[in-house]
């Protein structure tokens, strides 16, 4: 289904000069909105208790409340330093895509708008990850490699599916996170600022993966479809780096077999990912060798 090329540069502007409205009313500067001298509150939880991947099995029960609070700081930390890598592929994709472009649209004004937002939030991610008493969790050697290789060769439809899936994600979680007053308020915070943003930028992602998927090849649809299926399956299964573990005093191998295997773990993958798999799945993006990928990364359910 074609859509005549008017009528696709009428819409596509019209959204992009809604968005830079929006982002004109509601652009936060993290360094000035968020009170960083403030003390992290210890006693209280980063994120629900539910959400940490060894809720519920036998190693959990085995931690003190201490030990629990704790796992719930470097498991932020450890989500908040996947949402810097992707950030950082994000950004070069969009300098990539901007490039190529007419920076007097306002879709190509958009791009721009949007990379200044992710170096905001990566730094933003970056202090609060040292607010925490956490490392910035860098991913293993291959997936850092998988990243740069991706970063450099993606196409139109993976660089908005990809930044679409892992924003979906990071929103979950965020969204939960910001208005559940029992959390840690920095955390809170940080999810505040980046959940106002990040609607934006889902918004324009998911009508620039519309619109591109519906030009494609059968082609250029299949292998987007297993490259969307790699990088799925690499930022799903890293989200909680086992070095967290240790931090607790766990042993890492023991504790991320544990994790993978918790069927708690499993339904919280599932669920922060369930509306992204629905609007993929509808598009026909999760199919093929692609669709095993989504599955082995727990994201398709039990
Ligand atoms: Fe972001
Ligand atoms: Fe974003």
């Amino acid at each position: 289904m074609n859509v005549p090329r008017q009528t696709r540069t009428a819409d596509r502007e019209d959204t992009a000069h809604r968005l830079l409205a929006s982002s004109a009313k509601a652009s936060f500067d993290p360094l000035v909105e968020i009170d960083w001298d403030a003390p992290v509150e210890k006693d209280r939880y980063a994120i629900r208790p539910e959400r940490i991947s060894l809720y519920g099995t036998e190693l959990w029960d085995r931690l003190t409340e201490e030990q629990r609070t704790e796992l719930s700081r470097q498991e932020v930390a450890s989500i908040a330093s996947i949402g810097i890598w992707f950030e950082t592929i994000l950004m070069q994709m969009l300098v990539r895509h901007a490039y190529d472009r007419d920076p007097t649209t306002d879709h190509v004004k958009y791009a721009y708008t949007e990379i200044a937002d992710e170096c905001r939030h990566s730094i933003m991610f970056a202090k609060m990850i040292e607010k925490l008493g956490a490392p910035f969790y860098a991913l293993d050697r291959l997936a850092h490699l998988q990243g740069k290789l991706f970063k450099a060769v993606s196409n139109g439809p993976l660089t908005f599916s990809g930044a679409l899936f892992v924003e979906e994600i990071l929103d979950q979680l965020q969204r939960e996170a910001m208005v559940d007053e029992s959390l840690e308020p920095l955390v809170r915070a940080v999810s505040r600022i980046h959940v106002v943003e990040e609607a934006r930028h889902m918004r324009y992602a998911r009508e620039e993966l519309a619109r591109d998927w519906r030009t494609r090849g059968p082609l250029v649809r299949a292998y987007s479809r297993l490259a969307l299926g790699i990088v799925v399956y690499y930022s799903a299964t890293r989200l909680i780096n086992p070095r967290v573990y240790a931090k607790v005093g766990l042993d890492p191998r023991r504790a991320r077999k544990a994790a993978r295997r918790n069927p708690h773990h499993i339904d919280t993958k599932t669920w922060a990912a369930r509306k992204v798999v629905a609007t993929m799945d509808r598009a026909g993006m999760i199919a093929g060798p692609g669709r095993f990928l989504w599955r082995a990364a727990g994201l398709l359910g039990r």
